[in-house]
């Protein structure tokens, strides 16, 4: 055990508590990031029959006005790390919301459907930079001891947002009588994506509610700002505060200026093998095809025999067993770990996708009227495709969904994080991006083999931990690297 972890809690006489009352509203405050994350990519779901119908756009265009704002994230993750480094924390948060704020207002108002394309895409930015800086600040001001707890929070707000941008379609489009019909003069659509501005206006007031992290408060040498945040944060006397924020200065001074993305596989680092491993659990975790379930369930269960009704309600039902199985990882990640966890997901992923499509083998392919196929299950298999879909909606919900983004977050030595959570990142979103712009074609071709292939992958991702993951549970993270 890290010899830091004995001063962290604080025992000797005259020693301040650890304020975690605190922690978790900083954290929380960050993780709005994370909702908004998951209702900006969600909302689109329930907009964009509206967008294809009001703009008359086809389906490749309509693809790519879903799709390019997941390539917006990814260029905003990207840089987001380096920003990070030079600007602070808080101040890519700030720049975050302001962007969420008017990619919101400007998607639901647009000239024509090309600006409302570019403000999606600058919406996908806004979520790119949310998305390495909630995860990279909630590590960075988290107690070693609940670090994988408030983590995961990230995660948990991210699926609120998701079911939240469901609930909120459904009920616009429900008064409105129809995602084009009218409220208030605005089609329900547009109040869709301009809802967003809310959650991102209580974003932008609660970033100056909130402290910088203290690490990057060691890099810009402004000690005593950094060592009043650590010992409210984490408790300890003032020796013991003296000892972690050596452990900072000693981590940080290894490479004393920012890191950029380049460097980050440079020789002398040294970081590279572990910049790969960040890469490879990213991008497995979207190979899987979980965003197949948020961003396509209802089309999927109604291609599959079932009515637009009830695939809308089993859609509400994944979103709330994807909340379910967060809290299940938030009681366990800092008991059992984040490695078990992983395997575990793996193993259920594999065999609950291996089932789903082997529901879909036994399916029989129709042509509908506009020459469309249409394939249909028998009620038992259809019942068991139901049940094994939700099951793997579990699997993921508390094994990959949030343990990947708690793991991108410690993985990384101090001196290179915020560049590296970037990368990890950027690639998750790219990762996303494959996936979400391919399953329509996949499916198409072969739906029963498109799921074998997400089996596939999770059972590819169960030997990647097993081999590549050291586990991160209880260390602090000046130990990381
Ligand atoms: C993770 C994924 C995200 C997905 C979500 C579903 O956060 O990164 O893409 O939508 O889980 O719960």
């Amino acid at each position: 055990m890290a010899q830091s972890d004995t001063a962290f809690g604080g025992t000797g006489s005259g020693a301040a508590k650890a304020d975690v009352a605190h922690a978790v509203m900083f954290a929380a405050a960050a993780a709005l990031g994370g909702f908004l994350f998951g209702y900006d990519t969600a909302v689109i779901n329930g907009a964009v029959g509206a967008i294809r119908d009001r703009y008359d756009i086809g389906a490749a265009g309509t693809g790519l006005t879903v799709s390019l704002t997941l390539l917006g994230a990814a260029a905003g993750a990207w840089i987001a790390g380096e920003f990070a480094d030079r600007l602070g924390r808080i101040r890519v948060m700030q720049v975050a919301a302001v962007l969420f704020i008017v990619g919101a207002i400007g998607s639901a108002f647009p000239f024509s459907v090309y600006d409302l394309t570019a403000w999606r895409v600058l919406g996908g930015v806004a979520v790119g930079f949310a998305s390495v800086i909630a995860p990279a600040y909630i590590a960075e001001i988290s107690p070693a001891a609940i670090r994988g707890r408030l983590g995961s929070m990230y995660q948990l707000a991210i699926v609120l947002g998701i079911a939240i941008s469901q609930l909120v379609n459904y009920a616009l489009s429900e008064s409105a009588g129809g995602a084009r019909g009218k409220l208030a003069g605005v089609e329900a659509w547009q109040w869709m994506l301009a809802l967003e501005a809310v959650p991102a206006a209580l974003y932008l007031i609660m970033t100056f509610t909130i402290p910088e992290s203290p690490r990057f408060l060691v890099a810009r040498s402004r000690e005593e700002d950094a060592r009043k945040i650590i010992s409210r944060l984490e408790g300890g006397d003032h020796d013991a505060v003296t000892v972690r924020m050596n452990e900072i200065r000693a981590s940080l001074s290894e490479h004393r200026t920012k890191t950029t993305v380049r460097e980050l596989f440079s020789k002398p680092l040294g970081v590279a093998p572990l910049v790969w491993i960040g890469i490879a659990l990213a991008a497995l975790q979207q190979f899987v095809g979980i965003n197949v379930i948020f961003y396509y369930s209802s089309t999927l269960w109604q291609a599959v025999g079932y009515g637009e009704d009830r695939s809308l309600f089993i859609s509400v039902v994944s979103a709330l067993v994807n909340i379910l199985g967060t809290f299940v990882a938030i009681a366990v990640i800092d008991r059992i770990g984040r490695k078990p966890l992983l395997l575990i997901g793996s193993v259920g992923m594999a065999i609950s996708l291996a089932i789903t499509a082997v529901c879909f083998h036994t399916a029989t392919i129709t042509t509908d009227a506009d020459g469309d196929s249409v394939a249909t299950l028998s009620d038992t298999n259809g019942a068991i495709a139901l049940v094994a879909a939700n099951a793997f909606v579990f699997f993921f919900a508390f094994s990959w969904g949030p343990v990947v983004w708690v793991l991108i977050s410690e993985l990384f030595p101090n001196r290179v994080r915020a560049a590296a959570v970037g990368v990890a990142t950027a690639a998750n979103w790219v990762a996303n991006f494959l996936v979400s712009s391919t399953f329509p074609t996949l499916a198409d071709w072969n739906l029963s083999l498109t799921y074998g292939g997400y089996a596939a992958m999770s059972a590819i991702s169960f030997f990647v931990v097993l081999r590549f993951v050291k586990e991160t549970r209880g260390r602090t993270l000046e130990a990381a690297g």
